[in-house]
């Protein structure tokens, strides 16, 4: 069982989901906002995913040869972004990152790379630097971010080679890459990072990053693995950011395991093997399985720019909702988020990245306990009580959503507060 979904005495099991609900081996339906770490976009048993799955399973689950599939969904995401002009699939976001990050270093000659604090890309090791930080060691003696360990086994050479960038400090930042700059070969950046609070990274920061990527010839990797189902064409336009490679995951694949790298023809060529050994190897038993290929094609057919928009709204709802719940309640806690992503959070700070966005071990808790109270009264959310819509979603249940947030946090905040005092 992965990690993020075990909780004592145990989780429920699913038995099956049906649309925005899934249902548990008692027989009992809660609302999916966690849709398996918002990598289903349409939610479960989508019925055109379910038929173009079926289609590509009787010809057959895995072939050692290419399908037409894979080059029917590249071309897909070319047509939504003219930046991701050829693709190459693997099996996971992690995978995607890891191969992205490859070759930014084949492409520059460098080894080192940039990332910012707290946001999560993945288990390649560099990645994972600085994931979890707390107040006691996150900064170093000049208070730029540190290199942080997420703890037994990383070696001091991975600390040494990553970088560590503020989310929301865009003049400390530029500090950092100026003085950094030439030594890297990319900065990685999800310019709506959840553990960084699930909130939008600011202009003036994607303009720092623009800028040193340009004077450092650094790669830009738009980590999109969330965040591509923001818009049509992905995040990175609607934030500023021209990134050289981008890293998707999640809904392009339907709700099978895929991970994808897209870029230039020109930069994707380090991946080229017609020629002989390639400059980077990219391959993986399952990479580009036609059931991901079929499925993924089918997602992507059903996020048009109406449903997007249609979604996106429905997002904004819930999060005004919520925050008016909250202020008439005077409950201590917001929500963040942007399109169809949101996060709470607990407090009165005004969250603007990893920092603001930390829970101390004691919010921490209460942060479980409100997942846990939410689970209880039917909505799923994930571990840090964030969540995200699918397009079964209507206003019904974003209503229903809001008001029972707003009833639990204000229940379990209340309950703690008189813990507390008593
Ligand atoms: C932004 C981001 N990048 C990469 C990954 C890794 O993706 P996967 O879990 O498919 O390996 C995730 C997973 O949640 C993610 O959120």
């Amino acid at each position: 069982m992965r990690a993020a979904q075990w909780f004592k005495p145990h989780p429920p099991y699913a038995s099956h989901g049906e649309g925005c609900w899934v249902v548990d081996v008692d027989g009992r339906r809660i609302l999916d906002c966690a849709n398996n770490f918002f990598s289903l976009i349409h939610g479960h048993a989508f019925p055109p995913i379910l038929d173009a799955v079926h289609n590509a399973m009787i010809r057959g689950t895995a072939f050692g040869l290419p399908t037409e599939s894979e080059i029917l969904l590249a071309e897909a995401l070319a047509v939504r972004n003219s930046r991701m002009e050829q693709t190459r699939f693997c099996n996971s976001g992690t995978e995607a990152v890891l191969s992205a990050l490859k070759a930014a270093r084949a492409i520059t000659g460098r080894g080192r790379v940039a990332k910012f604090e707290g946001c999560y890309h993945g288990a390649y090791d560099w990645m994972e630097v600085s994931l979890d930080p707390t107040p006691v060691n996150w900064s170093d003696e000049n208070g730029d971010p540190a290199s942080v360990r997420l703890g037994l086994g990383m070696p001091q050479s991975v600390l040494n080679e990553t970088v560590v960038l503020p989310y929301d400090d865009p003049q400390r930042c530029a500090d950092i890459l100026r003085r950094e700059g030439q030594s890297l070969a990319a900065i990685v950046v999800d310019p709506l990072a959840s553990r960084a609070g699930t909130v939008p990274m600011s202009r003036e920061t994607t303009a720092v990053l623009r800028e040193a990527c340009q004077r450092d010839g650094i790669l830009l990797i738009a980590d999109e693995v969330i965040s591509f189902r923001l818009s049509f064409d992905g995040a990175s336009r609607s934030f500023g950011l021209e990134p050289d490679l981008i890293t998707t995951a999640k809904i392009i694949g339907g709700g099978l395991p895929i991970g994808a790298v897209s870029g230039s023809a020109d930069l994707m060529s380090v991946f080229n093997h017609s020629e002989g050994k390639p400059k980077v190897a990219m391959g993986g038993t399952f990479s580009g399985n036609p059931l991901s290929m079929a499925a993924g094609l089918a997602s992507l057919a059903h996020y048009s720019q109406s449903a997007i928009e249609r979604l996106n709204g429905l997002g904004d709802q819930l999060r005004n909702k919520v925050k008016d719940g909250f202020s008439v309640r005077g409950v201590k806690a917001t929500i963040t988020g942007m399109g169809s992503l949101f996060r709470l959070h607990l407090g009165a700070a005004h969250v603007t990245g990893y920092r603001t966005a930390y829970a101390n071990p004691e919010a921490a808790q209460l942060i479980r306990q409100i997942q846990f109270a939410m689970l209880d009264q039917g909505v799923l959310l994930t571990p840090n009580c964030s969540g995200a819509l699918s397009t079964p979603m209507t206003e019904t249940e974003i209503s229903l959503i809001a008001d029972k947030l707003v009833a639990v946090v204000a229940k379990e905040l209340a309950e703690h507060e008189s813990g507390a005092v008593a």
